[in-house]
């Protein structure tokens, strides 16, 4: 893993997206895989403004979310189809057939997971996942005890992620139960993760998910045996970080993130 350090949300969010707009241009081709949340709102108006002011091109690339809600439509102003049209994909130039989510309203969820992974693996993988982080350490929706091995399929959601999004909803029983979530193993198979997280409600977790034992309890602490792992914070979720002097000195010396220094 790697852990960058920014100034603020803004700093950290605009160096997420000059890393993705670094892998588009030098293959246009892309696989990219996307994520919801309040946090990549930032990263999502970043890339519009490389589009409109960059010509970055988003023409051929691929898109795969990591999760998506079960039951509601696509037209729902809380569905993730909905949140990626309306923070990225109308404002680019994404081929919309070019873009998948999760279909939470199949008839058969079992086999929309495993037609979900099918695909994923159709277009040769992942090739860079953005990933946001729960209060309670999930990616995508891997809540507590998810194998650290599993694969996208149909997930309960806890009362802590309940309650956390549940203001979006207009309360708790307006809220999905369940939703499809590319697994941890499934997330692990990218070639490339980039993980933001923002704020200080984010800290504590992001301590634990950097410098804590792996363990299924908290899923994010399974990209430390990732390959190529980038995580980017801001001062504030860095702040219960242990090491964070090692990892500004890493960014300030290593030769590879001289660009985005
Ligand atoms: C949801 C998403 C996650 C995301 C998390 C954090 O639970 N399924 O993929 O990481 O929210 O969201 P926020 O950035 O709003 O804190």
């Amino acid at each position: 893993m790697e852990v960058i350090i920014q100034p603020n949300q803004e700093a950290a969010a605009g160096l997420a997206a000059r890393i993705v707009a670094r892998e588009l241009r030098s293959n246009p081709n892309l696989v990219l895989g996307l994520a919801t949340g309040q946090t990549m709102e930032r990263v999502y108006r970043h890339l519009v403004r490389l589009h409109q002011d960059e010509k970055l091109d988003f023409s051929l690339c691929r898109t795969f979310n990591l999760d998506e809600y079960v039951g509601l439509f696509p037209s729902d102003p809380n569905s993730y189809r909905h949140y990626m049209e309306h923070h990225l994909f109308r404002h680019v130039n994404v081929d919309r057939r070019n873009t998948y989510l999760p279909n939470g309203l199949a008839t058969d969820l079992d086999e929309e997971c495993r037609r979900y992974e099918a695909t994923i693996e159709r277009f040769g993988g992942i090739d860079l996942q953005l990933l946001g982080i729960g209060k309670a350490g999930h990616i995508g929706f891997n809540e507590p005890l998810s194998a650290l091995r599993s694969r996208t399929r149909v997930k309960a959601l806890t009362p802590t992620t309940l309650r956390q999004n549940a203001p979006l909803f207009g309360g708790e029983d307006k809220m999905p139960r369940r939703a499809i979530t590319m697994g941890v193993g499934t997330i692990l198979e990218c070639r490339r993760c980039l993980l933001l997280a923002t704020g200080s409600s984010k800290a504590e977790v992001v301590a634990k998910a950097v410098e804590g034992p792996i363990t299924s309890m908290i899923s994010a602490t399974a990209l430390q045996l990732h390959r190529r792992c980038t995580v980017i914070v801001d001062e504030d979720a860095a702040s219960k970080l242990a090491e964070r002097d090692y990892y500004r000195w890493i960014f300030a010396n290593e030769p590879e993130w001289e660009e985005y220094r």
